[in-house]
């Protein structure tokens, strides 16, 4: 233990303080920087963290979240092979070079070749002589598809670029030396193939253009998204987590309403035992104690939060809960700069995210906040009576979350199950909130703005600053202060 929570932070939460403001430094607020750490291993451009909840991230936030800087952890709430196949869309998006292309053979069909591309939603299927065979005989473009009717049935190799005509380039082509032959020959795909024409890559026009415009997304070394999964800590998590790493995950989460335990101890022990150094995120704990047990367990970051969750009832229905401040600053005593903590639920504001990241948390995992955007899973449902858009968020342990997830795993007596764990989530209707890219934008401007206000220029150094004392830079609020300050 490095030394006990101030008193002052003893049951209080993001309302009860405000940033005592500092002389600025910052000339320009594009340029400051909000660098952090996810994990140990993995950094980010943008603390922010979408959370592993079905209402929240699949794929699609996955994606918006990595190319803005953050990350996303996808949902378990689903069959094994469907949590794969959207880690592995999250991965397969961008990259400077697609290592393993999509394949159809020269005798496909047209019409496999048009469900071929809407399933894994390519624009350009690599021709391979047959069936796994990876030689390249062709490059069939959407462009190539026929529009006119009546030739469904034929064969792809009649309408493919065939390799003679194709601009390929060798396995080790420099990013550079691709961009160049690219635009010398106006095309948008470079199919890279050995002496005997296997095939041993994609490089794709649209790859390059994105890593020149984002800079700031969060990549691997191969230029690929960072996506991250959630796997539980029982039954199958075993066999999720082998699925989830060979689709391709940066990162698992074993998340547990209550990481303080014996439950959590087995967990980890089990994962580590098969999956080594793979990089790993724990949670949640709420206390000093909790987030000391996972950094003994030798976790690579400690997520904390206990019912502060805005779908979440856990402290209405059993007392449990420590305020959202308070449990980073206990998490951030006990375990300081040793491993990065990430402060999960009971954002509202865009300002609760910084004081959560001066107070110690490192980023911020959001549910609510991005649920009811285009990204989140789910529908868009109309109310008939007022015209209002509105989309599901949903607790993970509310019943039809529970329902959910056991009837994807084919489980028969889902329905019996689902009633027999007591809720401790709930259903909201939130807004629809539009492309959830404008709100990661609009954090990332506040939270600029707000490091202005603390005089420095990036957000590590004021992190840095404040993290020691948070107290000679937060004003504790009265209820009057509190009035002033955010009733409107
Ligand atoms: P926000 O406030 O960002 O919180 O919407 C998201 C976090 O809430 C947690 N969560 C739950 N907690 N019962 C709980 O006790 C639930 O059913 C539940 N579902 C989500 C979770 O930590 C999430 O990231």
């Amino acid at each position: 233990m490095h030394h006990p929570v101030e008193p002052e932070f003893v049951g209080r939460t993001y309302d009860d303080f405000l940033f005592r403001p500092q002389l600025s430094i910052v000339a320009s607020r594009q340029d400051v920087s909000l660098k952090t750490h996810l994990s140990r291993r993995l950094g980010l451009d943008l603390p922010v963290v979408a959370s592993n909840m079905d209402s929240v991230t699949g794929a699609e936030m996955a994606k918006a979240l990595a190319l803005e800087g953050g990350i996303g952890f996808v949902h378990r709430g689903m069959a094994i092979a469907a949590q794969g196949d959207a880690v592995a869309r999250v991965k397969r998006t961008y990259g400077h070079i697609v290592e393993q292309p999509l394949c159809l053979p020269r005798d496909a069909t047209i019409r496999e070749a048009r469900e071929f591309t809407a399933k894994h939603h390519i624009t350009g299927i690599l021709i391979e002589e047959t069936r796994v065979s990876g030689i390249l005989v062709g490059l069939l473009s959407n462009r190539d598809l026929p529009w006119i009717e009546g030739l469904e049935d034929h064969r792809v190799e009649e309408f493919m670029t065939p390799v003679e005509k194709l601009v390929t380039g060798p396995p080790n082509i420099s990013v550079e030396e691709a961009e160049q032959r690219m635009f010398a020959h106006r095309i948008e795909k470079l199919p890279l193939v050995d002496r005997h024409h296997h095939i041993r890559g994609l490089i794709t026009k649209k790859d390059l253009i994105l890593a020149r415009q984002r800079p700031y997304s969060s990549k691997d070394g191969k230029g690929r998204l960072l996506v991250g999964a959630a796997i539980g800590a029982r039954g199958d998590f075993l066999e999720r987590a082998a699925e989830i790493l060979r689709a391709g995950a940066d990162v698992l989460l074993i998340d547990i309403a209550h990481g303080h335990s014996a439950v959590m101890r087995r967990a980890v022990e089990a994962v580590r035992a098969k999956f080594g150094e793979v990089e790993l995120v724990c949670g949640n704990v709420g206390t000093a104690e909790g987030a000391a047990f996972l950094l003994d367990l030798g976790v690579d970051a400690i997520k904390v939060g206990i019912g502060p969750g805005r779908g979440c009832r856990t402290r209405l229905e059993t007392a449990a809960g420590v305020p959202q401040l308070q449990a980073i600053r206990e998490a951030w005593c006990a375990v300081g700069e040793s491993v990065p903590i990430i402060s999960d639920g009971g954002v509202r504001d865009d300002k609760d995210i910084f004081l959560a990241l001066i107070c110690g948390a490192s980023s911020v995992m959001l549910g609510s906040m991005l649920s009811g955007t285009d990204e989140a899973p789910g529908f868009v449902i109309e109310d008939p009576g007022t015209g209002e858009k509105r989309k599901i968020y949903r607790g993970m342990t509310s019943p039809q979350a529970v329902f959910d997830a056991l009837y994807s795993d084919e489980s028969p007596d889902a329905a019996e199950r689902a009633l027999g764990v007591p809720a401790e989530g709930q259903e909201i209707q939130m807004p629809h909130k539009g492309s959830v890219a404008d709100i990661l934008h609009r954090m990332r401007g506040h939270l600029r703005s707000a490091v202005s206000y603390a005089g420095e220029e990036t957000l590590a150094a004021v992190r840095a600053k404040t993290v020691l004392d948070p107290l000679r830079y937060l004003t504790p609020l009265s209820p009057a202060a509190r009035d002033e300050s955010y009733e409107r």
